[in-house]
């Protein structure tokens, strides 16, 4: 293999950066060459390809976001944008790709693979945390800590207000960022998809609270727990307690931003050095991940289709630690 591409698709995740400086680099070290394809599967269907030196990727492993930009392809969705990617590919001689991204990068990356074979290696990046075959995706610790220092500072206006706040916090599918937030925020509550929690069981907690003179509390609700998030968590178990004052607080996009944290860079490095030795050594259609601090490869088909696992046990340790 002489020349291999890489791109970054999906949700972009802090250390997306560090992890194509790595793979660029290790590229470079290798000998061979590496081309850069922005915007992620929809550059790559439209020829968006361009030659990455050494130097390409100076000065951008402290930085969020990523500077390949990044996009959700509805088109490559089709058979026919499959078609042209791989036309694409075929003209600027890429043998092998990178894949920095999640879920549908990889299931994308999968098909991709079946159809054309093209060797592809995946790194996890996505701030859920949600992929199996890695303990930690690139991003997830950054997004964590921007959480919980948004909740650090809403307790501190819930104290003072003696308010009860419901604090939505991102996790498509999955409770991986609600649970250190409710945890490390000191939520009486967290709502995550893996263990139900009902509003019956929440107006009893807050009630208790109150009764024992509780002046604040705070809710930690995944989005994907429920549909209508924590707004519609807030108007039910409000309407039960109109004594309460609430506030319903949305941190949103800003868990996808900034600077990434030094686990998150020493991950995204050692992931991006994984993909570009993995390809060298002949691995395809795989996701490179780390397990107990081991380096492993899990099958593409594995990561998309089987469920990462989050013990129930963090919602009975949130409600313990609150009492
Ligand atoms: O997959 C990462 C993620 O941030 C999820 O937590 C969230 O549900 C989704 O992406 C939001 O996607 P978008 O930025 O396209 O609205």
């Amino acid at each position: 293999m002489k020349r291999i591409g890489v791109y970054t698709s999906g949700g972009d995740a802090p250390g997306m950066n560090a992890c194509l400086r790595a793979v660029v680099r290790t590229a470079v070290y290798h000998g061979l060459e590496v081309y850069g394809i922005k915007r992620g599967y929809n550059g790559m269907i439209n020829g968006e390809i361009f030659k990455m030196e050494s130097s390409s990727v100076s000065n951008i492993v402290q930085l969020g976001g990523t500077m390949l930009k990044s996009a959700r392809s509805k088109e490559f969705m089709t058979k026919e944008g499959r078609q042209k990617a791989y036309d694409q590919l075929q003209k600027f001689g890429i043998e092998g790709l990178v894949a920095i991204g999640g879920n549908g990068t990889f299931t994308g990356a999968k098909l991709f693979f079946e159809e054309y074979g093209i060797p592809t290696l995946g790194a996890p990046g996505t701030i859920d945390n949600d992929l199996y075959g890695t303990d930690y995706t690139i991003g997830y610790d950054t997004a964590v800590n921007t959480a919980l220092d948004a909740i650090d500072k809403i307790r501190d206006t819930a104290d003072s207000h003696e308010r009860v706040f419901f604090i939505e916090v991102m996790g498509r599918d999955s409770g991986y960022i609600a649970v250190p937030c409710a945890i490390g925020g000191g939520a009486e509550i967290v709502m995550i998809p893996e263990a139900k929690v009902t509003i019956e069981s929440i107006i009893d907690t807050l009630r208790a609270g109150w009764n024992r003179m509780k002046t604040s509390s705070i809710i930690i609700i995944a989005e994907g727990e429920i549909e209508g998030g924590a707004t519609k968590v807030a108007t039910k178990v409000m309407e039960a307690l109109p004594q309460m004052d609430a506030r319903v607080s949305i941190i949103g996009h800003v868990q996808r931003g900034g600077s990434p944290t030094a686990f998150d860079r020493l991950l995204a490095s050692r992931l991006g050095i994984a993909c570009v030795v993995g390809l060298i050594e002949g691995k395809k259609n795989m996701m490179a991940g780390t397990i107990n601090s081991s380096l492993v490869y899990t099958p593409f088909e594995e990561t998309i289709t089987k469920k990462k696992g989050l013990s129930p046990n963090f919602t009975q340790m949130v409600e313990m630690l609150s009492i």
